[in-house]
């Protein structure tokens, strides 16, 4: 079985989907975390995200493996190395979405994510699981929420984890991203026809998550 969720950032996919796989004891895969794997690459490796050749000969020779753990977190493994603090940065966030928009590397990336998902049951969360990767998928949610509200919970996430970001930084990164994310050529956010829509403005954590279980059980 797959489930996707899909939403813009800062909805609360990736708490949701990892709690929600867990639950049902599904894989959890969070397609937003190979964008940043590869982003934190470019950036070792002092790829500028306009050099589209470089990033896509760069994608095609890295190893990407998202492992889940005992403990319910998930290892994000860069080339074998976890990468799982480091691609939450600010400088990732930053210049993911530029990463993300490149045609070849979004082919790359998909494929990794059918090939994993097809492993067992999975949850997946990113911007485009219902409408291109898993267009068949058994379940889809659309998580939203209004933005000052996907701003307020980003701050409070990276402050939790002892990030120096102001506010201000966070609605300024959130707006931009929305911005990329929604208008690029290649599989933009995009609500699928079918998907569930949750506004979880006024919903908290296990309270999304419950409506989700109901209506994977409900069919
Ligand atoms: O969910 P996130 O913030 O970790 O995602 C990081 C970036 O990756 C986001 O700005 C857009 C991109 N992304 C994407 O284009 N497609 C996906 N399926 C998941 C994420």
């Amino acid at each position: 079985m797959i489930i996707a969720i899909d939403g813009p950032a800062g909805a609360g996919k990736s708490t949701v989907g990892k709690r929600t796989a867990r639950k049902l004891g599904f894989l959890y895969i969070d397609t937003g975390a190979m964008y940043r794997a590869l982003t934190l690459k470019a950036i070792e490796q002092g790829i500028s995200v306009n050099d589209e050749p470089a990033i896509i000969r760069m994608a095609e020779n890295t190893v990407i493996d998202l492992i889940n753990k005992e403990d319910g977190s998930l290892a994000v493994m860069l080339d074998s190395r976890d990468v799982s603090k480091e691609i939450r940065q600010p400088r990732i966030t930053q210049l993911v979405s530029d990463i993300a928009k490149i045609k070849e590397v979004r082919r790359i990336m998909v494929c990794l994510q059918r090939k994993l998902g097809k492993q067992k049951n999975s949850v997946l969360d990113g911007r485009d699981i219902g409408t291109v990767v898993f267009p068949d998928a058994d379940r889809k949610f659309y998580v939203d929420a209004d933005f000052k509200e996907r701003v307020r919970r980003r701050f409070e996430e990276l402050k939790e984890t002892g990030q120096a970001i102001t506010f201000e930084e966070v609605e300024a990164d959130l707006h931009n991203r929305d911005t990329i994310d929604s208008t690029r050529a290649v599989a933009p956010l995009k609500r699928a026809d079918d998907a569930i829509y949750l506004d979880t403005t006024k919903m908290s954590i296990d309270e999304v998550i419950e409506a989700i279980l109901t209506r994977i059980k409900n069919g």
